[in-house]
């Protein structure tokens, strides 16, 4: 097994929109834009650094004739130590992120499976956007590791902004799925070691709107340019494609360039941005206009958000008569984008970004490594920014009159523009390269991980969870069984310590979780890689003592406890066990024999009322009623399935009725030679070996006929 002194492994979690290493289809749909870019561009970088050893980026595979196949691959190498891992996330088809969450778990689990194949346990998760933060939640408590999260947008603001738009409540929760992605963001927050931001704004006036608002765990590491592309205008460089592009539309395009590039989104504001221009007959002298916003091929089949918008441009462009003055190409690629930089750069024009709120800006930077002065809304990206590279003006952007009268300032004054130009550069390669990204970010990852932070539901374990890296497992009931001769139990530990495999000790017990931890510590019982306790109906890890409330919920179909006890109080011949005994999803009594029906006839009793329920009958003294989802032994078999430990490498020990179902099955059985009387009708059974010595004693023997320590010999039935 790869040690972790090997350097960091790890995981991105980005769910939606279509990621590729290549092309990127960036402004395609809502859901493929700067998120999308910055994984990519984090996972290549991340890679880079000398203190890590891997890193993948978790994301759905897409099987869909409407995107490339490349989003069906479940692999893409993105080079050095990085790659994309595609996993499956319900239908097949490509979705939007809205109707993803009901698949988010199951997607959680593939990621287990992967994680198995990959045979290392991750160090560090970083879950990006609301559902990957849900599921980089799930998978840091299951596999005990610390997390990270960035919003990119959160649901409360982007509510909020809706509402002031005067848009019903109903209707944008119909849309847009509000308050699920709002409980996933709590969840993430509240689990979070730490949460990375783009800007400030984001941490002082976004984030406080959540009830788990930790700015102490919060860090502002502004998003990396790859610099390799974003660069000043080279004498020599080949001339692009864009050029001809912009020719078809403007007349003198010689002039400085004002440009905006942004997908057609009502609140990227590009309406008054053309105002601003058309308005302004002194503007329109100085400066052509260029705006890119995405692709189209026909606006009348667009959807009606972006065909909105896009016809409205061209009836503003016509209504000001801005022909031959104003560029708005049909086409672009994305590698064209630093391009078009350089070309307005070149024509000593401008970047503009009027969009109503920017938490990120991402193409800001890019222009400045351009040297392209900027003048971008007043918001929390382009605040950040403006502030550290000292490259342009910020404007309110409902106000088109004066956007206008400051576009033409700014391309005015020469000496100042050379001086802005010149300090974006040097910004963006101070403030924003990769290089300086990565530096904080794991150096901030080491510190979370040497230290975890308390988060709020969960305190992270200073042990990650083996069950991913383990090869066989041992899964034991306590009493009478582990328990019972001392010199057996202190023998079989040994045994297990000295084996040169990856082997777990689990135990699956009657008892609750508290009095399980109590009675192990007594015998000084390593603590166990998972426990199931109350005879099957609760599941918990060892790291960290987290409940899997993936089987509270599997396993609280046809449940109804109240019912329940009330019919069982006509039945003769039982007592209910103590209080601390009875749980959720376990009811338990004293049974007396020789007063009580049948236990058959207690079920045929039971179904008369339509309660549907499993009753267990253990050492002729008690009876436990769980839901018919749960035993020890089906939660063994979902514990196999979850963790990608096939049950012939699962061998099961026990002795009394409440070991039936786990001793059942293509698990390797171990009865002990103390057992009670009720599994005598497992006798005969190829997968269940009866052992002549009582407690551990038994067990060892058990280990010695299955080969369990060496190379594991499954009998055929
Ligand atoms: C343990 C539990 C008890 C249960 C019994 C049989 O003793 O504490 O509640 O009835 O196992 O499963
Ligand atoms: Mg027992």
């Amino acid at each position: 097994m790869p040690e972790d002194s090997e350097g960091l492994y790890i995981l991105l979690v980005s769910i939606h929109g279509l990621a590729r290493g290549h092309d990127l289809e960036l402004g395609r749909d809502a859901d493929t834009g700067g998120q999308i870019k910055y994984v990519v561009e984090l996972a290549r970088a991340l890679s880079q650094h000398p203190g890590v050893a891997k890193v993948e980026l978790l994301t759905r595979q897409v099987f869909d004739a409407k995107v490339s196949s490349d989003y069906a691959e479940p692999f893409e190498d993105l080079g050095d130590n990085a790659s994309i891992v595609r996993l499956p996330c319900g239908p097949r088809r490509y979705l939007r992120k809205e109707v993803l969450w009901p698949h988010l778990d199951s997607f959680v689990d593939n990621v287990l499976q992967h994680v198995r194949r990959v045979g290392r346990i991750p160090d560090f998760i970083h879950g990006h956007y609301a559902d990957g933060g849900y599921v980089a939640t799930r998978l840091a408590q299951l596999l005990g590791v610390p997390m990270a999260f960035t919003g990119h947008s959160l649901g409360r603001i982007k509510k909020q902004r809706l509402l002031e738009k005067g848009l019903k409540e109903s209707a944008i929760d119909a849309q847009y799925n509000f308050a699920q992605r709002i409980e996933a963001e709590e969840i993430t927050l509240g689990n979070a070691n730490l949460m990375v931001t783009s800007t400030h704004q984001e941490v002082e006036q976004q984030y406080p709107l959540y009830e788990n608002y930790h700015p102490r765990r919060m860090t502002v590491i502004p998003p990396g340019v790859d610099l390799s592309r974003f660069y000043t205008p080279r004498p020599l460089e080949a001339t692009s494609p864009m050029k001809a592009e912009l020719a078809r539309f403007l007349k003198q395009p010689r002039k400085p360039m004002i440009l905006a590039l942004a997908r057609p989104d009502e609140r990227k504001n590009v309406a008054t941005l053309v105002r601003a221009y058309g308005e302004n007959a002194e503007l329109r002298e100085a400066a052509n206009l260029v705006i890119v916003a995405g692709n189209r091929d026909d606006i009348s089949s667009m959807e009606k958000g972006p065909r909105e918008v896009l016809t409205q441009l061209l009836m503003l462009i016509d209504k000001y008569d801005l022909y031959g003055q104003v560029a708005y190409p049909k086409h672009h690629e994305s590698e064209h984008v630093e391009d078009l930089f350089r070309l307005a750069a070149k024509s000593r024009g401008l970047f503009v970004n009027p969009a109503l709120t920017e938490p990120f800006g991402l193409t800001l930077i890019e222009a400045a490594a351009c040297g392209l002065p900027v003048v971008a809304t007043e918001d929390g990206g382009p605040r950040d920014i403006v502030a550290l590279c000292k490259n342009g003006l910020l404007i309110n952007p409902l106000d088109a009159g004066a956007l206008g009268k400051t576009l033409l300032e700014a391309i005015g004054n020469k000496t100042r523009w050379q001086r802005w130009s010149k300090n974006g550069v040097r910004g963006a390669h101070e403030h924003f390269s990769w290089d300086s990204h990565t530096n904080r970010y794991i150096a901030i990852l080491q510190r979370v991980i040497s230290k975890p932070r308390r988060a709020n539901h969960v305190v992270i374990a200073r042990k990650k969870n083996r069950l991913p890296i383990l090869d066989r497992m041992l899964v034991c009931d306590i009493d009478n069984t582990l328990l019972g001769d001392d010199e057996a139990l202190e023998s079989l530990l040994a045994q297990l310590r000295d084996s040169e495999h990856n082997v777990g000790l689990a135990v699956a017990t009657g008892r609750r979780l508290h009095s399980a931890i109590g009675v192990l510590k007594k015998y000084n019982i390593p603590s166990p890689d998972f426990f199931i306790t109350a005879v099957g109906s609760e599941i918990y890890y060892g790291h960290g003592l987290l409940e899997d409330t993936g089987w509270q919920r599997h396993i609280d179909y046809r449940w109804h406890p109240a019912a329940l006890k009330k019919i069982m109080q006509d039945v003769p011949g039982l007592k209910p066990q103590a209080a601390s005994e009875q749980r959720l999803h376990k009811i338990s009594y004293n049974i007396d024999p020789d007063k009580a029906p049948p236990i058959r006839e207690i079920i045929t009793f039971l179904r008369r009322y339509d309660l549907h329920a499993k009753l267990i009958y253990s050492h002729g003294a008690y009876l436990d009623i769980l839901p018919v989802r749960a035993s020890k032994g089906l939660a063994i078999r979902y514990l196999s399935l979850k963790w990608g430990l096939p049950p012939e490498r699962i061998l099961v020990a026990g002795d009394s009725g409440n070991d039936e179902e786990m001793l059942r099955g293509n698990t390797l059985g171990l009865v002990v030679g103390n057992y009670s009387p009720e599994l005598e009708r497992l006798k005969g059974r190829p997968r269940v070996y009866f052992a002549e010595g009582g407690h551990a004693w038994g067990i060892m023997e058990g280990i010695r006929h299955y080969d369990f320590l060496g190379d594991i010999r499954t009998p055929n039935d």
